[in-house]
């Protein structure tokens, strides 16, 4: 009956309890939520002021998660594909899974639900479409038509952003400005995700995104006003809800930029609940290295004589590694100790 509807198909036949595939264990389910905390928020209109400069190296240093506001990138092309999202999975099951996994005409094109199917303990409560990009004429003929030309819109106005938060982050670990010798190193692919959470019944025994952390240099995420996204505090205990702030962005440090800076660093673990009244949409840019880049601890930080924390690794079989295994934590990191 909801072949090709995803987690959205069976949240819409109104099921009043939850299927039992979707029950996680008990320590995977949302607890240690701590009220009163918050990530910080760093305003960047004045983003080469070398007080915003500390405020975002000492976020990715502390937190390695932080919202950014008057960041540059419009607003109203934030509107737009967050509608966008909307519209793709509005459209009939018919429409969505020409782009699954068996059917797409693309391998840079998915259309799914839980993360790793085959490997996780119990499936998550989200529908995805995952666009890799690769080209603009791939992305104009082979992307969802309801939604590839905000999503193109949303990555492109999103690129200063991006090269800016780089640079900073860059800058204190004394390795010169983004130039076209070592771009592809922290930006040479991205992946743009358009995330749908329905609504779900007994919402409190699953979770719609597991614990884990990006894979990514950077992550831009654009989260809509329901919330549900929470991150390991520092303490490494509790977690905290990153509240959404109305044309706000979330940025984080993935796993890529930890092992570059050799740890300095953080690549945080998180996780989204699910919600048992309201249906949320997010749309995540992983910016990451160029697949073939081999990425360790930058020459320029180890200059000091400090240890490598981190072997050297292909950065595509780190990126097999990680969608080989469930979404249990930070353990993908371990696999470069
Ligand atoms: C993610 O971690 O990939 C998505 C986070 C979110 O939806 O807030
Ligand atoms: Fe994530």
């Amino acid at each position: 009956i909801v072949e090709g509807n995803g987690v959205k198909g069976l949240s819409e036949i109104g099921l009043k309890s939850l299927p039992r595939e979707y029950i996680q264990p008990l320590e995977e389910r949302m607890m240690n939520v701590v009220g009163g905390d918050s990530i910080p928020i760093i305003d960047m209109s004045n983003w080469d002021d070398q007080k915003v400069e500390d405020e975002i190296c000492d976020a990715a240093e502390k937190w390695g998660f932080f919202q950014v506001i008057n960041h540059g990138v419009p607003l109203h092309v934030l509107e737009k594909v967050k509608d966008a999202t909307h519209r793709f999975y509005e459209m009939e099951a018919e429409e969505k899974v020409k782009y699954s996994k068996e059917n797409s005409a693309s391998k840079h094109v998915r259309y799914g639900s839980s993360f790793s199917p085959e490997s996780e303990k119990a499936l998550e409560w989200k529908d995805y479409l995952s666009l890799f990009y690769v080209s603009d004429h791939e992305a104009a003929t082979m992307w969802p038509p309801p939604c590839r030309d905000e999503a193109l819109e949303y990555m492109k106005r999103s690129e200063i952003l991006i090269k800016r938060l780089l640079n900073v982050l860059l800058k204190r670990l004394n390795v010169s400005e983004i130039d076209e010798k070592n771009e592809a190193l922290f930006m040479g692919s991205k992946r743009i995700n358009l995330n749908y959470y329905p609504i779900c019944p007994n919402h409190d025994l699953t979770v719609a995104i597991g614990r884990h952390s990006d894979v990514s240099t950077l992550t831009v995420l654009l989260q809509d006003e329901i919330g549900g996204l929470h991150v390991r505090a520092p303490n490494h205990h509790d977690w905290i809800h990153v509240s959404p702030i109305s044309g706000a962005l979330v940025i984080n440090i993935g796993d890529a930029l930890q092992v570059m800076s050799n740890g300095r660093y953080k690549s945080i673990e998180h996780r989204v609940s699910a919600n048992g009244s309201k249906t949320r949409v997010s749309v995540p840019i992983f910016v990451n290295p160029r697949p073939s880049d081999v990425i360790g601890p930058l020459p320029q930080v180890l200059a000091n004589g400090e240890q490598a924390m981190y072997k050297n690794v292909v950065y595509s079989d780190y990126v097999k590694y990680f969608f080989r295994k469930p979404h249990d934590g930070k353990m993908t990191v371990e696999y470069v100790k």
